[in-house]
């Protein structure tokens, strides 16, 4: 047990909202991977997040602070502790931001691979020239009882081609995911790899996406956005929160973890 299996047991009411009766907790130590056992301090910053989740309505979150300040760690935290009380119940992706890709393309590739076994989904990370989950040989892909697609696929013969409609795609994916799970929570990493004024614009193309239907937590250190309207209240995010270095003594504690 620790400090996020806690605040997510915790937080009954949690619970209530996601119609859950039985929670399938990871009691033994024996199961918590490493991350979750050096883990150490930033409980305020869990709670919040946490306290978020009771809302039945997807929310978007920004975690911001310096690089090396802990974002990556606080994001693989959260969703593995998700995964690991909730179970089915919630679809995590994560992906880190690549150079020149659009966060609707992220987040469309982030949930694929997290689909393997929706025909769909893996056609639709082909044809981005990116490698299925599933088996190349004999794969039909069927569409409204139509075929589509059938056969022996050779990655190198298949054009990698963005996504016309990367927007679209993915709320197409996004309606059969949550056809299957209750909420999609996909965190998208290094907003800080780009150069401001890009993480500017890809925040603000992203509105849509971000007011939408999955969770989203994005993380960075957009310095040209992170105090402008983009991250207030009335802005973007419906929580951003700034990492601080830890103080001495939860740093102290983690040296000893
Ligand atoms: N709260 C924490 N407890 C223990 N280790 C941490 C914590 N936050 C970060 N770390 C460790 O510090 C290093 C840098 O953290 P990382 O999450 O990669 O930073 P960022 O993503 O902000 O650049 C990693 O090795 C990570 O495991
Ligand atoms: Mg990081």
């Amino acid at each position: 047990m620790n400090i996020i299996d806690n605040l997510l047991r915790d937080g009954d009411n949690l619970y209530d909202q996601w119609n859950l009766t039985d929670i399938p907790f990871a009691e033994s130590a024996e199961k918590l991977d490493r991350l979750a056992q050096v883990f150490t301090g930033r409980e305020a910053e869990l709670s919040q997040v946490v306290n978020l989740l009771r809302s039945r309505d997807a929310k978007s979150i920004l975690v911001y602070g310096w690089i090396g300040i802990g974002k990556t760690a606080f994001v693989r935290l959260l969703l593995e502790g998700l995964k690991r009380n909730l179970g089915d119940r919630v679809l995590t992706a994560r992906i880190k931001l690549e150079a020149n890709t659009d966060l609707s393309t992220a987040a469309l590739i982030a949930l694929a691979r997290e689909m393997p076994n929706d025909e769909w989904a893996q056609y639709q990370l082909n044809r981005m020239g990116l490698r299925s989950s599933l088996p190349l040989r004999s794969r039909k892909t069927t569409a409204g009882g139509k075929l589509i697609f059938e056969g022996t696929v050779e990655e190198s013969t298949v054009a990698p081609e963005a996504p016309q409609f990367p927007t679209l795609s993915f709320e197409d994916l996004l309606d059969r995911a949550l056809q299957k799970h209750e909420r999609v929570i996909i965190a998208i990493d290094d907003l800080d790899k780009q150069d401001p004024a890009r993480a500017r614009q890809l925040l603000l193309n992203a509105q849509g996406l971000l007011k939408g239907r999955a969770w989203f937590l994005l993380t960075g250190h957009p310095r040209g956005i992170t105090h402008d309207y983009l991250i207030s209240d009335r802005g973007l995010f419906d929580l951003s929160l700034k990492l601080e270095p830890l103080d001495p003594d939860t740093s102290y504690a983690m040296l000893v973890k």
